[in-house]
């Protein structure tokens, strides 16, 4: 888009309800901070500069924005006097002067970025203000946009409208957007003579009709402005989040038989042709390569796993997985800050940490790489096609050599050389007729307490 645009995130807000010692907007949907998914959705919607308005927990919301987004501006509104008077408290920003600016709230996540970009593309058709409303079921707390002849003439908050205009359904949703050149004169005209005695946004409407300004509501689906005030909301957002990123992923080549029961993260990337069984959770940090399949019950954070690999059931990649293409993690498999290359195997009871696998190899049912030393944490590395027989600790650091063996119930402390058979492990002897002598002599122990007892 040609037009240049600053958004303005509203956060400053205590969020009693939330009952929690976090500032609200800091409450994650999908592992991230809603107020970073309202900055994300403006970024998408080629908002040039992005202005946040923090207050309560200030120190927090500065720190996950800027972490977020590097050049976002971060500002402060240190008393709450209302939605007007928070979005002056970024009038730095709106003084560099843009041709349209958007207002959005922290808490309300679920908005796109396609609704972002009609408000910007209605803007662009001399309209002043532009607002986002929607049919609400309930309308009770929400501001009512009062039309006349299909023009809409002002916002009446709740507790400021009469009984007739609490009839009205159409609701603010609360995203607004502003012409540029004029934004500023009509925030500072807003006075807060209201039943709250707060600077009302909304109430630009009236100055702008006043003004002759061209005034427009938008309508949207009432999931884009769900906002969330308690964690009953939290959750009732981050369920539509799922959805629709189940949606969007399924309509991308991706395989779920069960969609409800898998979980994404923000982050989560899934190439097409994946295949996710049911009870599956991606944590922060995973990608999914083409053609891979995550079987039931398998949980993945910062996980790389490779074209056409099978994980699962019941594995668990935690972060600094990175397997190769076509490898096999099996079930009850912990993989942890490990390299696994192409088609190397690791099916049953296993855990890998802080190790480098070669191609090829197969790492059998109960080994463990034994990394930590109660002090420090060491790398385990396996050669190319190399094998490690069941029920082995390979006690870290320790490299077994390209195409070597390693004798299952070994504890394997010494390096094995490439193409040797390390064997660890006490040597078995066989003593023949001893099975059948203590066979005997427990007949014989028998008896004589048999005979005890009935004497
Ligand atoms: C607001 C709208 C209402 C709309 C509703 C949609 C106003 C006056 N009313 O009401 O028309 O239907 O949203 O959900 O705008 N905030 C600050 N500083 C303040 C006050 C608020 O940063 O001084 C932030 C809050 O943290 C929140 C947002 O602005 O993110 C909205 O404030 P809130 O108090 O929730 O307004 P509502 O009463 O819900
Ligand atoms: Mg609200």
């Amino acid at each position: 888009m040609e037009r240049s645009c600053l958004a303005i995130i509203l956060a400053a807000g205590e969020g009693k309800r939330m009952r929690s010692e976090l500032p609200k907007v800091m409450h994650k949907i999908a592992g991230r901070p809603m107020v970073l998914h309202v900055l994300h959705a403006a970024v998408s919607a080629q908002c040039n500069d992005i202005a946040v308005v923090a207050g309560n927990g200030f120190d927090l919301v500065k720190e996950a924005v800027e972490k977020g987004l590097p050049e976002a501006q971060v500002f402060e509104q240190t008393e709450r006097l209302g939605t007007a008077h928070a979005v002056l408290a970024a009038r730095n920003a709106i003084n560099a002067g843009y041709d349209d600016i958007l207002v959005l709230f922290g808490d309300t996540p679920l908005v796109s970025s396609e609704t972002l970009l009609q408000i910007r593309q209605t803007l662009a058709t001399d309209v002043s203000v532009a607002v986002l409303g929607f049919e609400a079921e309930d309308p009770s707390g929400y501001g009512r946009l009062i039309e006349k002849d299909g023009d809409l003439v002002a916002i009446r908050e709740h507790k400021d409208a009469t009984a007739q205009e609490r009839k009205i359904k159409l609701c603010n949703g609360g995203i607004i957007g502003l012409s540029g050149q004029h934004a500023l004169s009509m925030l500072e005209a807003i006075n807060n003579d209201n039943a709250n005695q707060e600077y009302y946004l909304p109430d630009v409407v009236e100055i702008a009709n006043k003004r002759g300004l061209g005034v427009k509501a938008l309508r949207a689906d009432h999931v884009q402005v769900l906002g969330a005030n308690t964690r009953v909301e939290l959750a009732e957002i981050e369920n539509f989040w799922q959805e629709r990123k189940r949606r969007e992923l399924m309509l991308d080549g991706v395989s779920m038989q069960a969609p409800h029961t898998v979980f994404f993260n923000s982050d989560t990337i899934i190439e097409s042709g994946v295949v996710i069984e049911p009870n599956v959770v991606f944590s922060e940090g995973v990608t999914v390569r083409q053609n891979a399949k995550i079987r039931a019950f398998s949980h993945l954070e910062g996980a790389d796993v490779g074209a056409g690999a099978i994980v699962g059931p019941y594995a668990r990649l935690r972060p600094g997985s990175k397997l190769g293409d076509d490898v096999r993690i099996g079930n009850f498999v912990e993989i942890k800050n490990a390299n696994l290359e192409k088609e190397s195997k690791v099916n049953h009871l296993t855990y890998i940490g802080d190790s480098d696998i070669g191609s090829g190899a197969n790492i059998g049912a109960g080994t463990i790489t034994c990394n930590y030393d109660g002090m420090n944490k060491h790398r385990t590395v396996i050669g190319v096609n190399a094998f490690v027989g069941s029920n082995s600790s390979l006690v870290a650091p320790v490299t077994i050599g390209d195409g070597a063996y390693v004798a299952s119930g070994s504890v394997v402390t010494e390096n094995v050389p490439e193409d040797a058979l390390g064997i660890a492990r006490g040597r078995q002897t066989n003593k023949d007729g001893m099975a059948t002598e203590i066979r005997a002599r427990n007949a014989k122990l028998k008896a004589e307490r048999a005979a005890g007892e009935s004497s």
